[in-house]
C-alpha cells in the first residue's frame, strides 16, 4: 500500500509558521501541542527539516525520524531511529517504501513543506490557526516559481475558547 503523507503545521493568521528560522514553536496553545503529539503517535516516521530538527531535538529524539539535508550524498544513519538524507542523492519516497512505512508525519518547516509538495509527497495537510499575527517571518510553503495544488477540506474543529481552529485538508482528486 502506498504511504500516507501527512504534513502537520501551526500558522498565524497571517499564515507564518514562525519569526525565524531558530524560532521553536513555543507561540502555538497547548491545545495545538496536545494534537501534535497523538498525531505523531499515530505515524510511523517523522520527516523534517535540519533546521526544524535543530529546534526539536530531544523531544523528537524518542521517535523514528528521517532528516533532510544538503550537506550528505549517502544516506547517515546516526542512531537507531535517526537517518539523515540528501533527498537530492537518494530517493526519499523510495527510501520510505522499502522500510515500509504507512504513515509518514511530514513536520516541516516551510522548505520541507515545499519540497513534499512539489515533489507528489503531501497527501493531506493538518493545519492549526492560532489566533495571532506577526507580521513577518517565515511562510507555509515557499516555491521558487507559482505553483498551483488544491486540497479539499476534510474537517474542521475549533480546539479553543480563543479560536483556535483545526483544519483538515486531502489532496483533492478532482
Ligand atoms: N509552526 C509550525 O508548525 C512549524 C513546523 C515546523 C517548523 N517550524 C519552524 O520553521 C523554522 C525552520 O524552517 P526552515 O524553512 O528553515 O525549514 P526546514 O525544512 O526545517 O530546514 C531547512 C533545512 O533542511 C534541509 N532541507 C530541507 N529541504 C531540503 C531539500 N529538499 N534538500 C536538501 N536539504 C533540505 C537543509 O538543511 P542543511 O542546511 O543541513 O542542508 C535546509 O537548510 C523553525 O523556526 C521551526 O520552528 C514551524
Amino acid at each position: 500500500m502506498k504511504p500516507k503523507y501527512i504534513a502537520i503545521a501551526a500558522v498565524t493568521l497571517d499564515g507564518k509558521i514562525a519569526k525565524s528560522k531558530n524560532h521553536m514553536s513555543d507561540w502555538t496553545s497547548k491545545e495545538d501541542k496536545d494534537f501534535l503529539h497523538k498525531m505523531l503517535d499515530k505515524c510511523d516516521v517523522v520527516l523534517v527539516g535540519n533546521n526544524t530538527y535543530k529546534t526539536a531535538v530531544e523531544p523528537l529524539s524518542k521517535r523514528n525520524c528521517i532528516v533532510l539535508t544538503g550537506k550528505i550524498k549517502k544516506p547517515l544513519q546516526k542512531s537507531k531511529n535517526l537517518l539523515y538524507i540528501n533527498p537530492k542523492a537518494t530517493n526519499l519516497g523510495r527510501l520510505i517504501a522499502k522500510k515500509k512505512y504507512r504513515r509518514v508525519a511530514i513536520l516541516g518547516g516551510t522548505q520541507t513543506y515545499s519540497y513534499c509538495l512539489e515533489n507528489n509527497l503531501l497527501d493531506e495537510i493538518y493545519l492549526t490557526i492560532e489566533p495571532l499575527v506577526f507580521g513577518k517571518g517565515i511562510n507555509l510553503f515557499e516555491s521558487q516559481k507559482f505553483i498551483e495544488y488544491k486540497f479539499k477540506l476534510a474537517s474542521i474543529k475549533k480546539l479553543n475558547s480563543n479560536g483556535t481552529l483545526l483544519l483538515h485538508y486531502k489532496k483533492f482528486k478532482g
